[in-house]
């Protein structure tokens, strides 16, 4: 296995200045301390938007997720001629009914987001009409022959770039049921078989022997539509008849995270996070988090919709400094996927240090989340060992402010602010903006809490 390391003394080329992009400097935090609303749970957002525009009758999704990338879902939606309506944070979308999307005009555009292009891509196969869907530099880059292929077997022609890369331009049709094994371990590939399966002649079913956060399952089943489970095996009701409902999004336990993070690195610190989703694959998260010693509280554990939720106390605790987080391996680094970069900024600073393996995937997330981590984790003085599907990074690294290089990718840009609070110096976050994509507030946010101002319910 090849692996190299990557030092302090390693020269990091100069990052250009742009005046466009803003620069969000960091420095060492005294305490942190108040309430952190989160933002609706992208995921869940997604999926509650896609199926209230193929079910009959509106939906209003209360607590819609604010981030670019649900924006991005809904203005595909209504290139597809769903009427979408915003009051606040509800969102109503009237749907249309499983075979009552329009052909778009022009390219649906997924901006910056996978799960856009990778869900809708499964209905937009059950379309007879022609769609071309596209995304930002970073979308175009991420490989969607892996939804490609399995849409392909069922019957639906899909055209995309050299190496199936986006755009992609999806004819669809009758398709064939199928049954269908994940050769890799992502719940949008599952997603998108499941969402083309509403509109195959025969069942589908996918396999999957690593599990993935279920958010499609469970609100598959909250539209009206049977789904299956059948040891690894999951099938869906083709040709559903899917109803409008009104649905409440639980808080953003991603996005969460940072804020979990940075409360156990930064002494004095309580912060309460209200209303965060709990679902069973995605808390895997606060089950590890507590097993490596960190101050976490659930309270008022609730349930809506399938999808359960819980208020969350964090405290600063030296117990969890002082000891080591366990290694990640196959298969918790599939449902850790998106926690990863802050765990490995965490993993940094406690005692025993952190061992990453079988997360490959993050190299083709939103950056090469490996790449990303290890460059800035050096930048910062880190010794990081880069592997090929994860990192090992030694504990209790002194880390000093640097220029962050976030690659315009916003799980890099939060996890390296909540470094930042527990480095000597200025840390400064390059492109700092693009945290907007799941977490438009998080700046605000982590004013507000870093101000000694905000009270404590
Ligand atoms: C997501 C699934 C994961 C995750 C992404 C959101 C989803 O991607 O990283 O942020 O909503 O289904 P993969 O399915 O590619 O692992």
């Amino acid at each position: 296995m090849s692996c190299f390391f990557l030092e302090a003394r390693r020269a990091v080329p100069p990052i250009p200045e742009d005046d466009e992009n803003m620069i969000r400097s960091v420095e060492r935090a005294k305490s942190l301390r108040g309430t952190v609303a989160l933002p609706g749970d992208k995921s869940i957002s997604h999926r509650y938007a896609m199926l209230a525009a193929i079910a009959e009758g509106p939906s209003e999704l209360r607590h819609f997720a604010s981030s670019q990338d649900c924006r991005s879902t809904l203005g595909c939606l209504r290139g597809l001629g769903v009427e979408v309506r915003e009051e606040g944070d509800a969102v109503t979308v009237f749907g249309r009914g499983l075979n009552g999307l329009c052909a778009p005009a022009g390219v649906l555009d997924a901006g910056n987001s996978g799960t856009t292009m990778r869900l809708l891509s499964g209905i937009l196969a059950g379309q007879t009409f022609q769609s071309t869907i596209s995304g930002d530099e970073s979308l175009s880059r991420r490989p969607m022959g892996r939804i490609a292929q399995p849409l392909r077997l069922m019957g639906a022609a899909v055209e995309a770039r050299a190496r199936d890369l986006p755009p992609l331009t999806i004819r669809g049709g009758k398709l064939r049921g199928l049954r269908y094994a994940l050769p890799v371990a992502s719940a949008q590939v599952k997603s998108c078989v499941l969402l083309a399966g509403l509109y195959s002649q025969g069942a589908t079913a996918v396999r999957e022997d690593i599990p993935t956060r279920d958010h499609t399952e469970i609100a598959l089943a909250n539209f009206g539509c049977a789904v299956r489970q059948d040891g690894s095996w999951i099938e869906v009701e083709t040709g559903p008849r899917l109803i409008g409902r009104n649905l409440d999004v639980p808080g953003d336990l991603s996005g969460a995270a940072f804020f979990l993070a940075a409360a156990a690195l930064v002494p004095d610190s309580e912060l309460i996070l209200p209303h965060v989703g709990l679902n069973h694959r995605r808390r895997e998260l606060l089950d590890y988090l507590q097993s490596a010693g960190m101050d976490i509280a659930v309270e008022n554990l609730s349930e809506c919709a399938g999808e359960p939720r819980g208020d969350l106390r964090v405290r600063h605790s030296t117990g969890f400094l002082d000891g080591g987080m366990p290694a990640i391996g196959e298969p918790l680094a599939a449902s850790l996927i998106d926690e990863i970069p802050v765990l490995a900024v965490l993993g940094s600073q406690t005692a025993g240090g952190i061992e990453i393996s079988g997360a490959g995937e993050l190299r083709v997330k939103e950056s090469d989340r490996i790449a990303a981590l290890a460059a800035n984790l050096a930048a910062m003085g880190a010794r990081v060992e880069e592997r090929p599907d994860g990192l090992i990074i030694r504990g209790r690294q002194r880390l000093r402010g640097a220029d962050i290089d976030t690659r315009g990718d916003h799980r890099i840009a939060m996890a390296f602010a909540v470094a930042g609070m527990a480095a000597d110096g200025e840390t400064r976050i390059h492109d700092a903006e693009c945290a907007a994509v799941s977490y438009p507030d998080f700046w605000d946010t982590l004013d507000r809490v870093s101000s000694g101002l905000d009270p404590i319910n």
